[in-house]
């Protein structure tokens, strides 16, 4: 057993727009006592150290603030490199940038030196769980786990499906894809903090086909987690109406291939309308927000009232490279900035919850991480208030913590994250 002391925070439910306070904990003297890769306790310093052993460890952090990891629900491994590529909306800048890029995947030693980097950079950014898309390719799938493996870090990956509308190098098939990924499966899923995620890229590169094969394998591993994207942009949309006929809309096209069910995650969801969310609520479907991605490709505003009044499941997603950050702090700061466009507001307890114990629930894997219930595995972050000279500055004229954790948000980066901690051990 260790302990950390440290200002602690964490939410234990939906804070929602009014920052509910009894869905939120915050300890500005805490003790995060853990064992192995385990959380035994957080709480307040002077009561906990009075009931521990006395030759316990414990590392003061001074006024460091310890939060649960935080999730990303949503991020391309492979687009590291094309992050921050000029001027065009989805369909053009999937051709522009997104799709050469990935065609150098198809080295296993390009996957394997990016794959490393990009879990480097996760962590640096206190990202320890991730809901990641890889290429085409199934070596790409490979090297991101074997990444996070080195690390222990929790991730979800995949290989991903695509038969249509994409460069031919870029091209698997109906049946290749499932073999390919069931082979995946096997190999990977449930190895350690690792599982796999069927990921066709979205209706527009699958044919129809494909995705009844997706759906096929999604009904035979119901406990794999299904990854894609729904609903992004406006031509995207019309232009699945015109690939899909006979489906009520884009959801209906997953819908009817059967990969709309629990641990199915769509990214975007921007352009949905009632019927999906009530559908999509009660299939117990995910929601990943990705506003900086939302925002750079000109897509469009995600709302995040009627999902969650319509009972979807929500965290937040990077989905770098159409992302601008894997921070899911600078995340959040554009996710408040996409919901005070639409005239509603993003308390940082929410924020905080978007990113951590929301998004657990997204990902069902809210019975091991998200916060600081007894029992979690030890995946948590530190942040330095004085990370940056603005920071130091702006934290010294605050005075509440939901003061100081929307000013984090607002202004922090990397140098904010003085450490990463995986499975209680400090990467
Ligand atoms: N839709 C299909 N593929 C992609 C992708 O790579 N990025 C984003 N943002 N949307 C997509
Ligand atoms: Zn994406």
């Amino acid at each position: 057993m260790q302990a950390l002391r440290a200002s602690i925070m964490h939410c234990l439910a939906d804070p929602g727009e009014e920052a509910d306070a009894a869905t939120w904990e915050y300890f500005d003297d805490g003790l995060l006592v853990i064992d192995g890769g385990h959380i035994v306790h957080a709480g307040d310093a002077a009561a906990l150290l009075a009931g521990l052993p006395a030759d316990m460890p414990v590392r003061d952090l001074g006024g460091k603030l310890i939060v649960p990891g935080f999730i990303d629900c949503h991020v391309h491994f492979p687009q590291l490199d094309i992050i921050g590529s000029y001027g065009a909306q989805l369909l053009d800048w999937l051709n522009q940038y997104a799709f050469p890029g990935e065609a150098k995947f198809a080295d296993p030693d390009h996957a394997r030196e990016v794959a490393r980097a990009f879990v480097d950079e996760m962590l640096a950014n206190g990202t320890t769980t991730a809901l990641v898309f890889g290429t085409v390719h199934a070596h790409s799938a490979d090297a991101v786990f074997e990444a996070a493996e080195a690390k222990g870090m929790r991730l979800m990956a995949g290989k991903v499906l695509m038969d249509t509308n994409c460069p031919p190098e870029l091209r698997d098939d109906a049946d290749t894809g499932y073999t390919d990924s069931k082979a995946l499966i096997e190999r990977w899923h449930g190895k350690g903090r690792l599982g796999y995620a069927i990921t066709p890229r979205f209706a527009l590169t699958s044919s129809s086909a494909q995705l009844a094969a997706a759906g096929r394998l999604a009904s035979e591993y119901p406990d794999v987690w299904v990854h894609t994207h729904l609903a992004e942009n406006m031509d995207e949309v019309e232009e699945i109406a015109r690939l899909f006929p006979d489906s009520r809309s884009y959801l209906d096209v997953y819908e009817q291939h059967g990969l709309l069910r629990e641990r199915a995650v769509f990214a975007h969801c921007l352009h949905m309308d009632a019927q999906d969310r009530k559908s999509m609520a009660t299939a117990g479907g995910a929601a990943a927000f990705c506003p900086t991605s939302n925002l750079f490709l000109g897509s469009g505003l995600f709302d995040l009232s009627s999902m969650r009044e319509a009972g979807i499941r929500c965290g937040l997603g990077t989905d770098v490279g159409g992302g601008t950050s894997l921070s899911l702090l600078r995340t959040a700061s554009e996710a408040y900035k996409v919901l005070h466009l639409q005239e509603h507001a993003l308390p940082a307890a929410r924020a905080l919850y978007l990113a951590t114990l929301g998004a657990a629930e997204a990902l069902y894997l809210d019975d091991k991480i998200g916060n600081f219930a007894p029992g979690k595995e030890a995946d948590f972050v530190v942040l330095d208030y004085e990370g940056t000279t603005l920071t130091k500055r702006r934290i010294a004229a605050a005075s509440t913590i939901e003061e100081k954790l929307f000013a984090l948000i607002t202004l922090a980066d990397d140098r904010n994250i003085a450490a990463t901690y995986v499975n209680g051990e400090q990467i």
